[in-house]
Order: structure tokens, then C-alpha cells, then sequence
């Protein structure tokens, strides 16, 4: 599900419904670059790129073709690019049929789903959304997928609209830098069941490398950093209802999405594998002796 503020009523109408995978927001056709070498292993030369998301990875097709049709100015719930586009290379050209064992495939989900506690839905059970994780990364396989980057989910309680909505309603602790400690909380849990099942993936999918990407600690980092790193402070944003003269002055965009400048970061952090389990770069992501190495 896309997470924009809006459509936190879409959801309530939905009835609590909780869809973890539900469809394809971006189909990036497209090399991946950047990322540092690793010694002795070849670049994977990953003809395509295919994102399974929520909104954080949306590029604009996936709220578009599922939900409504998204925003003028840029199509997507961000002022410029997302994570997903600092990955990716525009080689203007379709992927072929014969590319699909040979791409690389991108999963950044449950964000939304580790919200859920917030906003009156039962408490999300975790193994079961792990499971269902589990089970969309199968069919992939199932299709001749084999390279996998799959993001954990980001620090749900230092999101300026998820923030201001939980103070608005209770009592909550917060952590040293006033992130929400209860909703954080729930998305460690969440990471860590994550984690542990990729480790299980790796031996019960014996042809893919999968590659666990700490996103969460990039952006705490960066909410803990913001001043530093030239922003207002790690809880404004962008537009609430308004506009704003310079988004790269805000960590977030909306109260939910990060901008352009803040995904620019998390983007570098992430790239040159410095916080992937195992740690290689994303051009690197193709090797399996690798990853069972490691794990
Ligand atoms: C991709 O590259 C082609 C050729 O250089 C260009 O025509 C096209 O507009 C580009 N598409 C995007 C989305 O940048
Ligand atoms: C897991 O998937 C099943 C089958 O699609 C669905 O009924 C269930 O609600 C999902 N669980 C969660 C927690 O999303
Ligand atoms: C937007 O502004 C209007 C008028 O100031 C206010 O009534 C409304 O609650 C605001 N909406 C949000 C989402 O803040
Ligand atoms: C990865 O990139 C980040 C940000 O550019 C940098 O701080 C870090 O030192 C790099 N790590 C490695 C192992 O290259």
C-alpha cells in the first residue's frame, strides 16, 4: 500500500485490510550503478531493475495504477527522485524475457504495515507478514529471479506526520532525538524476524543471493545527524498543506516521505554495501558464494 497522508483514510475504508507486497510500484528499466568494487568478484552487470514496493519506492505507476492518480509536480509522493532512482541507470530500453533470471530485484515493503498499531488496526503480527514477505520472494524465484535487495523498514517514530499524530493522542516516550520509542519498537522487531528469515532464505533457495540492506540505521542516522548535515531539524517537512520554498532544507517531504536530498543520502550510504548483510556494493549483488559465505 502507498503511505501518503491521504491515504490513511483509504485505508480506514478498506477496513484494516493489510496488504504486505501487493503489487509492483515501479518497473525500472534500467542499469544499476554506483557502489564501490569488491575485490576479486566480477560486476554483476544487471540488465534490469525490478522494484516491489510501497510508496517509499514508488515511482509514480504503482499508486497510479492501483489507487489514484498521483501529483502534479512530479508524479510521485517525493520533490525529486527516490532511493530507487539513484540505483538505477536509464538505458532506454525494455527488458527482455531472456533478462529476468539476470536482473535484479529490488523489495523495500512493510512500512505501512509496521504502522498499523497506530492507527487502530489489530497490532500487526509480525511472523505472518514475514511469512507473506517470504512467500512473494518465493514466486519471484518461482519466475527465475535469483539476485534480490531487500531494504528493512526505517524508523517509523521519527516520521514527522506519524509523530505529531501519536503525541496528538498519547502519551508516548521518546528517544534521545524525540523519535516515537513505541513505534520504532515495533519496526526493530519487524527487521530483526526480516533478517533472520533472509539468513533462512539463503540456504532454502539455494540459487538466489539475497542481499539484507539496513536502511533503518541510515536514516536514524540521519534524523540523529540532521543538523549537521544541513538540515532544519529531523522533524520538519516539506508540505503539509503548503508548499515550501526549498525542500532540501527538510529531511521529509510530506511528514512521510523523505525528499530528494535526504534520499541522496541514504542512497550513498547504502549503495557501496557498508551497511548490507552481506557487505557488497549493489553492483556486486549477483554473487552467491558470497552470501553463503557470510551467513
Ligand atoms: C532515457 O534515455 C533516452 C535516450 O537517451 C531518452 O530519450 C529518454 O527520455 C530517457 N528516459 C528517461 C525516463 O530519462
Ligand atoms: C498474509 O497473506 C494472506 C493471504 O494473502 C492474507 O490473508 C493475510 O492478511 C496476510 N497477512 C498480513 C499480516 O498481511
Ligand atoms: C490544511 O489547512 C486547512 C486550513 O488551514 C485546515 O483546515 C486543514 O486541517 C489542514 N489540513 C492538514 C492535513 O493539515
Ligand atoms: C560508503 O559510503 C558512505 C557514504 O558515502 C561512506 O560514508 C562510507 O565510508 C562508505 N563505505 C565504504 C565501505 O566504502
Amino acid at each position: 500500500m502507498s503511505c501518503g497522508n491521504e491515504h490513511f483514510k483509504d485505508r480506514k475504508m478498506e477496513g484494516g485490510k493489510i496488504s504486505l507486497l501487493g503489487f509492483l510500484v515501479s518497473l525500472v528499466f534500467t542499469r544499476v550503478v554506483g557502489g564501490a568494487g569488491v575485490k576479486g568478484l566480477a560486476s554483476c552487470n544487471f540488465p534490469a531493475v525490478y522494484n516491489f514496493g510501497d510508496s517509499n519506492s514508488d515511482t509514480g505507476a504503482g499508486l497510479s495504477a492501483t489507487i489514484r492518480p498521483t501529483q502534479p509536480p512530479k508524479g510521485r509522493i517525493c520533490d525529486g527522485r527516490l532511493v530507487i532512482d539513484f540505483i538505477g541507470k536509464n538505458t532506454s530500453g525494455l527488458p527482455r524475457p531472456e533478462d529476468f533470471s539476470k536482473a535484479l530485484y529490488t523489495l523495500d515493503i512493510g512500512q505501512n504495515d509496521c504502522y498499523q498499531a497506530l492507527f487502530g488496526y489489530p497490532t500487526p503480527v509480525i511472523p505472518d507478514l514475514i511469512n507473506n514477505f517470504t512467500a512473494a520472494l518465493q514466486s519471484l524465484y518461482d519466475e527465475g529471479g535469483r539476485a534480490f535487495w531487500i531494504h528493512n523498514v526505517g524508523p517509523n517514530g521519527c516520521l514527522p506526520f506519524i509523530r505529531r499524530k501519536i503525541l496528538g493522542q498519547k502519551q508516548e516516550t521518546l528517544d534521545k532525538n524525540g523519535c516515537v520509542n513505541s513505534l520504532n519498537e515495533i519496526v526493530m522487531e519487524y527487521n530483526k524476524q526480516l533478517k533472520d528469515r533472509v539468513i533462512k532464505l539463503r540456504a532454502d533457495l539455494p540459487d538466489a543471493s539475497i542481499t539484507y540492506v539496513d536502511v533503518y540505521t541510515v536514516k536514524y542516522n540521519l534524523i540523529s545527524n540532521a543538523k549537521s548535515l544541513g538540515f532544519t531539524g529531523p522533524f520538519t517537512q516539506c508540505i503539509y498543506n503548503t508548499t515550501c520554498e526549498n525542500p532540501s532544507m527538510h529531511i521529509s517531504w510530506d511528514g512521510v516521505h523523505y525528499t530528494e536530498a535526504a534520499n541522496h543520502i541514504v542512497a550513498k550510504d547504502i549503495l557501496n554495501g557498508s551497511l548490507s548483510d552481506p557487505p557488497v556494493s549493489i553492483t556486486h549483488a549477483c554473487h552467491k558464494s558470497v552470501s553463503s559465505y557470510l551467513s
